[in-house]
Parts: structure tokens; sequence; C-alpha cells
């Protein structure tokens, strides 16, 4: 492989879960989209790094250099899960790493379930695939993101990976995927609840919730899986209306599995009090991020009581692009 190429550069998108979290854990389909706040990677070559390539990490303002042995200590330990991706396809593929510049850049933040660490991946894996000339396509690149998951989170169910990697709206059932018809369902509202997510945490809330009490989860499962075929069908529709009042109902349902937060509650309150078609949490709870859906001509009103109420948000749109990039511009 020689390195006739200088910069190469990809992007990848977040995610939020629409509908069916938890539930999907017990084989219940799930929805989830793209969000439009992307990360990116850029490689270059630098001939003055000589047998070491370096890391730079723009978020954090850090730089790193490592050689092939991998070995950097310190500080990168907090981003080990990059490293160990970057090892991870150097023993797949024998890169040449030496003299070549790794940049990485997110505008999702971390630790909120929108899927930060896949997108991060995902931009890099296209990136290195691009700039080393792999040939790997956009499902063999998804299986070695997943892989790259596994490093970051020990069970991730897949879902941020594909929708990292295929962007638009997936419903996701028992690991396979299928893309969903995406009309314009309207601005979606992130808010951070200001409260951690706890999904290993909540996973096991729910574990035990179904042992000790077995009937009402059947009835939670019947009637989320109820919700999310309504769901369904509401987006074939392009009925933002219905779409939005199953929003409201699947988080009613993640309440009374325990899985919520009062600050959550609070927030879906506070949506429905501003017209917001539809409000839930979104990923494993506990905490976390809620998410909203709203007419355009009502998202600063909304975004604004949230922001008096205390709660920073952002507006976001489906993205219908997932993984982009990895084209040489020399
Ligand atoms: O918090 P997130 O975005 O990683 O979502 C977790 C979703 C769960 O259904 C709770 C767990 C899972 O693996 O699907």
């Amino acid at each position: 492989m020689t390195l006739e190429k200088t910069i190469v550069e990809s992007t990848a998108p977040g995610k939020v879960i629409l509908f069916g979290e938890h539930a999907v854990v017990y084989g219940i389909p799930a929805i989830a989209c793209a969000i439009d706040k992307r990360s990116s990677c850029q490689i270059t070559s630098d001939p003055h790094l000589g047998d070491q390539f370096a890391l730079e990490l723009i978020n954090y303002n850090q730089i790193f250099h490592l050689g092939l042995d991998f070995e950097e200590g310190g500080e990168l330990e907090s981003f080990r899960g990059v490293t160990q991706f970057i090892q991870y396809f150097h023993e797949q593929f024998h890169l040449p790493l030496s003299g070549v510049k790794i940049s990485l850049n997110s505008e999702l933040p971390p630790a909120m379930g929108l899927g930060s660490s896949a997108s991060i991946l995902a931009a890099l894996a296209g990136a290195l695939n691009s700039f080393f000339d792999l040939g790997l396509n956009l499902s063999e690149l998804n299986m070695n993101i997943f892989a790259g998951e596994k490093i970051y989170h020990q069970t991730p169910s897949g879902i941020d990976n594909s929708l990292c990697v295929y962007g638009g709206i997936q419903c996701f059932h028992e690991g396979h995927l299928s893309v969903l018809k995406m009309p314009d369902i309207g601005d979606l509202v992130v808010i951070n609840s200001g409260i951690p997510r706890q999904t290993g945490k909540m996973v096991k809330r729910v574990r035990e919730y179904k042992q000790e009490h077995p009937f009402d989860f059947q009835r939670i499962m019947d009637s989320i899986k109820a919700i999310v075929i309504s769901a369904k069908s509401a987006l074939n529709a392009g009925a933002r209306g219905a779409f939005g009042r199953a929003m409201f109902e699947n988080h009613r349902f993640l309440q009374e599995l325990t899985v919520s937060h009062p600050r959550l509650d609070h927030i879906v309150d506070l949506c429905k009090r501003e017209d917001a078609l539809g409000a839930k949490l979104t990923g494993g709870g506990g905490g976390g991020c809620a998410i909203a859906l709203c007419d355009p001509s009502r998202t600063k009103s909304l975004v604004e009581t949230l922001r008096e109420e205390g709660f920073t948000s952002f507006r976001t749109r489906v993205a219908d692009q997932g993984l982009l990039g990895g084209i040489p511009h020399e």
C-alpha cells in the first residue's frame, strides 16, 4: 500500500431512539433515527511524524503521538476506545500507520445516549477505509464498527452503529434492521435532563421488574409493541400527530417500567404544555436525554421555555445521510 493521498475526510451522524428502548431487549421492535449532528475524521499524511502516528482529539484540544505498539499511557487512557479501535483496524488490515495524522471531532455530547461513540468510530472507520484503500463496503464497515462498539460497551445492540452507517429512520427487530420511509416529520428537539444516563443500571432494573411483576411486564411489552406498530403506520402515512401521540404513550410505559426520572417526566410535561406533538425519554433512561417532536413553528418557543426551566436542548432533524466521505481531496 502506498500513501498517494494526502487528505481524506469522513463524517457520520449520531442517533436517537424514537420508540421501543428496553422492550427491544425482549424481542419487541424499536425505531431509531440518525440526527444531523455529526462526528468527523480527517486523515492526513505527515512525514514529520517518522515512525509514529498522531491522534488529534479536536474536541478535547489534545494531540497524542503513538508508536505501533500503541503505547502512550497518561491522559490517552480516557480515550482508550478510540486507540483500541485503531489498533483493531491495524491488526485486521495491517495499516501502514507511520507518518499518518488522524484528527477526530464531534458535535455530539458524549455519554448522553446520542450514539457519540458509534458516530466517532464510524467516521474513523470510513476515513481509514478510504485513506488506506481497504475496499470495505458499507456492510463490512458496519460489522467492523460494531466490533469496535463492543470494545466500548460490552453488549451493544447494534442500533447505534447501523444508524451511524446507514442514516435515516430504521426499525430493529431481533438483530435485523429495515429502513423506514422518511416523510418530513418535523423538528426533533433533544433535551438534556442534566442527570447522567444509566443504561446498564436501567436494563438491570427492567430485568428485576420482569421477575417481580411478570403480568404487568407482559402488559407493558404488549403495549409498547402496539405503540411501535402504530408509530410505523403513522410514519408511512406521514401523520405527525399520531406519531407524536405515540411518543407520549411510549413515555408513559417507560415510566411504568421505572426507567424514567422526575426530571425527564418534568421535561415531557413541559413539552406537552408547549404543544409539542410528542415527547419521551430516549435510550437507557434514569437520566440522559428526552426528545420532543415539534411543529417547526413551535420549536423556538419550546427551546426557550426549556431554557427558562434550566434545560439545555438543541433542535435537530432526521439525517437521511449516514456515513459520508472518505473521498480524497488531492
Ligand atoms: O442509552 P442508549 O442510547 O445506549 O440506549 C439503550 C437502549 C436499550 O434498549 C435500553 C438497551 C439496548 O441495548 O437496546
